[in-house]
C-alpha cells in the first residue's frame, strides 16, 4: 500500500471514491481517501458495479466498535471485502470466521502454543534462519527488502506449524496469490479468479497431506508437537475438529501469519531512508525500542481491513446500517485518526500513548501478535545491528490488494556499520 502524508486541505471527491479497487493501494493514494472519509463522510456507502455494495468506517471508535461488537457484526459469513456478497463456506468452521462461543473454544487451545513463553524453544533456529535471509543484507550491492521481508514471516510459520523448510518458497507464494490475486506478479493466466481458486485448491490439498502425514506417525505428543498436531487433537464442546475444519483452520493460520509480518519494516525503512534521526534514534535507544516498534505497526498497517456482515438494524455513527449488509472496518484509516494520533502522518518512535489496532480489536485480535512482534523484534536487532543506513536503489512497487498492504519490490543499498557494536542489538 502507498503510505503518504496527504496535504490536510486536501481531498477526493465522494462520488469519485472506489476504496475496493486493489490498484488504489498500488498505484493511487489511499490515505487521501480515508482522510476525506474521516471528516466528510465516517460511515460510506459504496455500491460497486456489479450490483453489490458495502459500507466502509474509517473512524478509530466506529473500527474498534465493528471489530469488536460480535453480536452486531458477525465474522461467520466472512471477513475479506474481495468475496463480499458470496457466504464463506468455511463460515463457524474455522476461528477466523466463527463468532463465540465457538470461536472462543477453538481459540484457546492454539493461543496456548503461541505465547512468549511457549516460543522460546524456537528462538535459535528463528534467529539463525533470519541471519541467513539477511547475510546477502550489506554487499554493498542493491538488495531487494521488499523480496525478503515477503519471505520473512514463513520462516516462523513453520517453526511453529512443523512445515519442512523445502515447502516454504511454494506456499509464500501461494498466500500472495490469495491475498493480491489482482496483481499481476502473482497471476495464474492473468486471471485473479483463476489465480485465487488455484491457491485455494493448493494450500487446502497441501493441508490435508500433513494431516494424513501426521496420521501415520501420531505419537503421544502430536497435541504439542506444532499447531497442525494441536488442530488434530483438541476437542470443542466433546468433539474432535472435522478434517475439514482442521485444514481450514491450518489455511488461516498459515495466511493470518505469513501475509503481513514483514511488510512493518519494509513500510518502516522505505519511510526512514529520508528520516535518518528517526533510524538513528531507534536503532540506538532501548529504552525507546518497543515504542518505535509500535509506531512501525501502526505506520505501515499491513491488514488493512477486515470486513463484518451486520446481524441486525444497527446505527454507527449516525448512520441506519441494514441487517445483512457488508460493513468493512479500514484499520488503515483507523491508525491515522487526528482524533486519536496527534500529527498521524508523522513517523514518531517515541510516540507514546500510541493504541494503534493494528492487530485488530476485540475478540479476533490477532492470535499471532507475540510471534509476529518477536519476529519483527529479533529481525531489526539484526539490521540496526549491521546497517547504518540505507540508500533507495530504485523504486518500491506496492502490492495490488486492498487487504494486505505490502510492499513487494524495495530495491536499497544498505551501508554497513563501521563499528558493529553500534545499534540497539
Ligand atoms: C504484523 C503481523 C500481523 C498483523 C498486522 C496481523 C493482523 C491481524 C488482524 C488485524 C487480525 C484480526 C482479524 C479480525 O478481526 O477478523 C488477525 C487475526 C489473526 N491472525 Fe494475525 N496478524 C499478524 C501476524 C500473525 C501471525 C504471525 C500469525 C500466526 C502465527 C497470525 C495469525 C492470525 C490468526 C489465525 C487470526 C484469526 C484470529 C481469530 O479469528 O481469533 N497473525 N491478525
Amino acid at each position: 500500500m502507498r503510505i503518504t502524508a496527504p496535504d490536510p486541505a486536501a481531498r477526493v471527491p465522494l462520488a469519485d471514491i472506489d476504496l475496493y479497487d486493489p490498484r488504489l493501494y498500488a498505484h493511487g493514494d489511499p490515505h487521501l481517501v480515508w482522510q476525506t472519509l474521516r471528516r466528510e463522510q465516517p460511515v460510506f456507502w459504496q455500491d460497486l458495479p456489479d450490483g453489490r455494495g458495502f459500507w466502509s468506517v474509517t473512524r478509530y471508535d466506529d473500527c474498534r466498535r465493528v471489530l469488536s461488537d460480535y453480536t452486531s457484526f458477525t465474522s461467520q459469513r466472512g471477513a475479506i471485502l474481495k468475496m463480499l456478497g458470496t457466504d464463506d463456506p468455511a463460515g463457524g468452521h474455522q476461528m477466523a470466521v466463527s463468532d463465540p462461543p465457538r470461536h472462543t473454544h477453538v481459540r484457546k487451545p492454539l493461543e496456548e502454543m503461541l505465547t512468549p513463553a511457549a516460543m522460546v524453544p524456537y528462538l535459535p533456529k528463528i534467529r539463525a534462519s533470519i541471519r541467513e535471509l539477511l547475510a546477502p543484507m550489506c554487499d554493498e550491492k542493491p538488495w531487494d527488502m521488499g523480496v525478503a521481508m515477503t519471505a520473512l514471516p514463513m520462516i516462523v510459520s513453520g517453526v511453529l506449524m512443523g512445515i519442512p523448510e523445502e515447502d516454504h518458497p511454494g506456499l509464500v507464494r501461494k498466500g500472495l496469490m490469495t491475498v493480491a490475486p489482482d496483481d499481476e506478479e502473482f497471476q495464474v493466466r492473468n486471471d485473479p479468479d483463476a489465480t485465487l481458486r488455484a491457491a485455494h485448491h493448493g494450500l487446502f490439498a497441501y493441508f490435508a497431506e500433513q494431516v494424513r502425514i501426521r496420521r501415520r506417525a501420531p505419537g503421544p505428543d502430536l497435541g504439542s508437537r506444532d499447531l497442525i498436531g494441536r488442530l488434530m487433537t483438541m476437542t470443542v464442546e466433546g468433539s474432535p475438529l472435522t478434517d475439514g475444519e482442521i485444514v481450514a483452520n491450518c489455511y488461516s493460520m498459515l495466511l493470518g501469519a505469513n501475509v503481513n509480518t514483514g511488510h512493518v519494516l519494509s513500510a518502516a525503512v522505505l519511510h526512514l531512508m529520508d528520516d535518518f534521526a528517526q533510524y538513528d534514534r531507534w536503532a540506538s535507544d532501548e529504552a525507546g525500542w518497543k515504542t518505535g516498534l509500535t509506531e512501525a505497526l501502526r505506520w505501515s498497517s499491513p491488514v488493512v481491513h477486515f470486513l463484518r456482515y451486520a446481524v441486525e438494524d444497527v446505527e454507527i455513527g449516525g448512520q441506519r446500517i441494514r441487517a445483512g449488509q457488508g460493513v468493512v472496518a479500514w484499520i488503515a484509516s483507523a491508525n491515522r485518526d487526528e482524533d486519536v494520533f496527534p500529527d498521524p502522518f508523522r513517523f514518531d518512535v517515541r510516540r507514546r500513548p500510541n493504541r494503534e489496532i493494528s492487530f485488530g480489536y476485540g475478540p479476533h485480535r490477532c492470535i499471532g501478535t507475540a510471534a509476529a512482534r518477536i519476529t519483527l523484534d529479533i529481525t531489526l536487532r539484526e539490521i540496526f545491528s549491521r546497517v547504518e543506513r540505507f540508500e533507495a536503489a530504485g523504486e518500491p512497487e506496492h502490492l495490488c490488494s486492498n487487504f494486505t498492504g505490502g510492499i513487494k519490490h524495495l530495491p536499497v543499498i544498505a551501508y554497513p556499520r563501521v563499528n558493529r557494536s553500534a545499534g540497539a542489538a
